[in-house]
C-alpha cells in the first residue's frame, strides 16, 4: 500500500502519518468518517458523501469545522502528492480530538481531521462473474438506542467482531441480523435480493446505515426500469430469492450466489442484478 495522508493539514507518506494517543478518536472511538472513491479521478457522489458525514457528526455533536469546498481543496491536495496513476480510495476521518481523559467533550474543543488516500483495489473480477458467499452470522447489529448503524462511526467493534465470524466461516461478507431477527446488512456494504424482478432491501428502520450506493441504485433502477424498494426481510426469504447482492462505494454492486451453505436462485449472477451493475458503471463512469 503507499498512501498518502492528511493530518490536521499536515501531508505526509504513510510511514509518517501519527496522531496522539490523546485523541478520542484512539482512546474512545468517538469519531465519524467517509469513504469514497474517484472515477475519472474525482470523488463520486462526493455532495452525498457530505451530507453522510454532516448528519453522522450531528449524531454524535460533532461540530465540523470546515466547508465542503474546503475539504474538496484538503483532498485534492492529498491526491495530488499522491501521484498515483489511475483511481483512488479516499477515507476522511474526524475526531472528537486530543484532550484529558474525560467524555466532557468540552476537553476536545478541537476535531482532527485526518484524509487517506491510497489507490483503489477493486474486488477480484471473480467476484463479479461467478458471485460471491456470504454468512449469516451470529454477531447482531447495534440496535439503534445504542450507537445507531445511521452515524457511520469510526467505533466499529460490532462490524469487526460480525466480520470475524464471517471469516472464519470463509465468507466474502457477513450478513447481521437486528435486535428482532431481521436481517440489516453486510459488515461493510447493504445487501439486496430480487424477488419476482424487484429489487428488494432492508428498511433503513431495521438499523442499518444508509450507503450510498444504496441509495444511488434507488435512482439506477428507475433508469433501467427495474422497481427498487425497501423491504423487511428475514433469513428464509433471502434463502428464496431469486437473486442477491451487496454494495458499496468500493465494490459497486457484488452479485451473491451463496448464503451460508445455501445456493441462490441458480447459483450464478442474475439478470436484474447484472443489469443494475452495468447501468451503475455507465452512470459513474458519466457522472
Ligand atoms: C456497515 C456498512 N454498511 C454499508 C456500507 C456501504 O455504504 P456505501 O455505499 O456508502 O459505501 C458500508 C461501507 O463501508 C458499511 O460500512
Amino acid at each position: 500500500m503507499s498512501a498518502m495522508v492528511n493530518v490536521n493539514g499536515r501531508i505526509t507518506p504513510e510511514r509518517d502519518a501519527v496522531i496522539s494517543v490523546f485523541d478520542h478518536g484512539f482512546l474512545y472511538g468517538e469519531g465519524v468518517y467517509e469513504t469514497m472513491r474517484t472515477y475519472h479521478r474525482r470523488p463520486f457522489l462526493y455532495d452525498r458523501h457530505m451530507r453522510r458525514l454532516r448528519r453522522s457528526a450531528r449524531m454524535i455533536e460533532l461540530p465540523l469545522p470546515f466547508t465542503d469546498e474546503e475539504l474538496a481543496a484538503q483532498i485534492r491536495d492529498t491526491q495530488a502528492l499522491a501521484k498515483i496513476d489511475g483511481e483512488v480510495y479516499i477515507r476522511v476521518l474526524v475526531t472528537r480530538g486530543i484532550g484529558a481523559l474525560t467524555y466532557d467533550p468540552k476537553a476536545t474543543p478541537n476535531p482532527s481531521i485526518v484524509i487517506i488516500v491510497k489507490p483503489q483495489v477493486d474486488p477480484p473480477v471473480d467476484a463479479y462473474e461467478k458471485g460471491v458467499k456470504v454468512a449469516i452470522v451470529d454477531v447482531v447489529r447495534n440496535h439503534p438506542d445504542t450507537v445507531n448503524p445511521m452515524i457511520k462511526s469510526n467505533n466499529l467493534m460490532n462490524s469487526a467482531l460480525a466480520a470475524q465470524e464471517a471469516i472464519k466461516l470463509n465468507a466474502f461478507e457477513g450478513v447481521m441480523r437486528n435486535y428482532r431477527g431481521e436481517l440489516t446488512e453486510c459488515t461493510t456494504a447493504n445487501l439486496f435480493m430480487v424477488k419476482n424482478r424487484v429489487a428488494l432491501t432492508p428498511p433503513l428502520e431495521a438499523g442499518l446505515l444508509p450507503g450510498i450506493t444504496r441509495e444511488f441504485l434507488f435512482d439506477i433502477g428507475k433508469d433501467v426500469g427495474v422497481e427498487v424498494r425497501e423491504q423487511t426481510m428475514r433469513d428464509d426469504d433471502l434463502f428464496g430469492a431469486d437473486e442477491a447482492f451487496l454494495t458499496s462505494t468500493t465494490r459497486e454492486l457484488v452479485p451473491i450466489t451463496t448464503v451460508n451453505d445455501r445456493t441462490i436462485g441458480r447459483g450464478v449472477p442474475g439478470p436484474i442484478t447484472l443489469k443494475l451493475l452495468e447501468a451503475f458503471r455507465r452512470r459513474a463512469e458519466a457522472d
